[in-house]
């Protein structure tokens, strides 16, 4: 019902003072903001308005730039080509952790957003970015790139000339599975090619200015076909704001096909092949737990356990089916994304055995278990910790802490079990780092024993789930 004049509020308190709306520069130039200039000082934009700007700058010793309260003149540029020129006042001046942050405010025009954003877009898209000849990817590497094209574009062109021209006929079933027919046809080609990628790269991933140049080179070549299919363009644009969000491990665990049109569902679909690792992850994740508690408990018994980054768990239907019918599990689930806690709550509510989990979930930060608060009283002389798919995004020191902290938390006898991706030809270096820009950290062998290296009394293995695609630290607490 519409509200009456009367009834409109307007705004309270330090509200009611108006002011422009103020955009995030990184969402508003699609991640890379012009540049701006004071005088002779440089910024990064960090926000914008129709008059006037947030920027930063590192503090290089204890030059902070001219005071706030000075005049002077401020430019935008992209690419060396100028967007803005106009006078400025520096309004705010403030120095925290080696940076600079201040604040402008236009003093005789505005910002004319809309003509700036698009501006900005249309330099950046004229933009040739010329490489480093010793960063050019090998000659073997191109090669590669252009055989995966032309394996992917082969499909997509018989696709288009005797499938497309049929699809109005078909039903979204026949088209699920025609689309599934070619992916079948495809799969042992396409995972060649994967295995092909991986071992290019893993030769040149460890010296980060190559890594960048290839990853640029796939985008530009394999990236541009892949990403028509749902699943590719989720891992690459990310819209939840950070990669692995529970929609996108789904697609991996039901690995149906996605998309309006056979080509889409088709190139979904070689994503899934090369995202199987999830399911193996997850069975070999809960089959380690089983075994746990088969070895504790012939006869069923009572276990806490806790998932760390714990997503869609899935795991757990795997491991009611798995341990004897009276066996209970209390079971933590930790996640930062509430939406995961409840696509979680929601299938577990589902599951036909689920009186025997007791579910907590705590939308929380892993980085939370680090303190040292009551509130992580609720891991304290857990059985196991488990975490797949978290520590991959862990730089080494902070995985090591991370997997001590677990470890001091799980009772004598107890287990930790970390699941990373491993940097194997068989593994998904190149889908996921190269095609889709998902970084992470591939861990060998060694790199994950690193991770239990300060824990002297733990016995500790490292095992493969059954495609060779990720490793499994565990990591026992002796039994008092
Ligand atoms: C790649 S998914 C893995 C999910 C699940 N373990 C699986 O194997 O299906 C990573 C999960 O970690 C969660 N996550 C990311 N950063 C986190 C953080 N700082 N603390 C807790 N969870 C986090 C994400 O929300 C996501 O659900």
């Amino acid at each position: 019902m519409s509200k009456s004049y009367e009834n409109l509020p307007g705004a309270a308190g330090k509200a009611r003072f108006f002011r422009p709306s103020r955009y995030e520069a990184s969402a508003v130039f699609a991640g890379s903001p012009p540049r701006v200039t004071f005088e002779d000082e440089i910024f990064d934009l960090e926000n914008i308005s129709a008059a006037g700007a947030g920027c930063v700058a590192r503090l290089r010793g204890d030059d902070l730039g001219v005071p706030a309260g000075s005049s002077g003149v401020l430019r935008l540029t992209q690419h060396g080509r100028e967007l803005f020129l106009g006078a400025a006042r520096k309004v705010r001046r403030l120095a925290s952790h080696g940076a600079v942050n201040v604040g402008f405010e236009l003093e005789a025009n505005r910002f004319d957003l809309n003509w700036l954003i698009r501006e900005n877009a249309s330099v950046l898209a004229r933009e040739g970015r010329a490489v480093a000849p010793d960063l050019e990817p090998s000659i073997a590497y191109k090669t590669f790139c252009a055989d995966a094209t032309a394996f992917l574009g082969g499909y997509l062109l018989r696709i288009q000339k005797h499938v497309a021209p049929i699809e109005d006929r078909c039903t979204a079933d026949e088209l699920n599975d025609i689309a599934r027919d070619l992916a079948a046809a495809a799969e042992t080609e396409w995972l060649d090619l994967i295995g092909r990628g991986n071992e290019l790269t893993a030769e040149i991933h460890n010296d980060k200015q190559k890594r960048i140049a290839y990853k640029s080179y796939t985008e530009r070549t394999v990236s541009q076909i892949l990403l028509g299919g749902p699943g590719w363009a989720r891992c690459y644009y990310k819209p939840a704001g950070y990669p692995g969000d529970y929609k996108i491990m789904n697609y991996g665990y039901d690995q149906r096909p996605e998309g309006d049109t056979v080509a889409q569902k088709f190139l979904h679909l070689l994503g899934m092949s090369a995202s199987r690792f999830v399911i193996t992850r997850m069975e070999t994740v809960a089959s380690l737990i089983a075994d746990y508690a088969k070895r504790r408990g012939e006869d069923g018994g009572d276990f806490t356990v806790t998932s760390v980054g714990a997503g869609p768990a899935r795991e757990l239907k795997d491991l009611l089916e798995e341990t004897a019918e009276n066996t209970q599990w209390r079971v933590n689930l930790v996640d930062q994304e509430p939406a995961a806690l409840d696509f979680a709550f929601d299938s577990i509510a589902r599951l036909s055995d689920r009186d025997r989990l007791t579910i907590r979930g705590l939308n929380i930060s892993f980085r939370e278990m680090l303190r040292p608060t009551a509130d992580n009283g609720v891991f304290v002389g857990n059985d196991v910790i488990y975490s797949s798919g978290l520590v991959d995004y862990l730089n080494p020191l902070l995985a090591q802490r991370f997997v001590k902290r677990l470890y001091d938390f799980v009772k004598p006898g107890g287990q930790v079990i970390i699941g990373n991706v491993n940097n194997l030809a068989t593994g998904r270096i190149w889908p996921l780092e190269y095609v889709t820009d998902w970084s992470l950290y591939f861990r060998n062998e060694e790199e994950m024993r690193a991770m239990a290296s300060d824990i002297p009394d733990a016995k500790v293995s490292v095992v493969s789930d059954p495609l060779e695609a990720i490793y499994f630290l565990v990591v026992e607490k002796p039994a008092d």
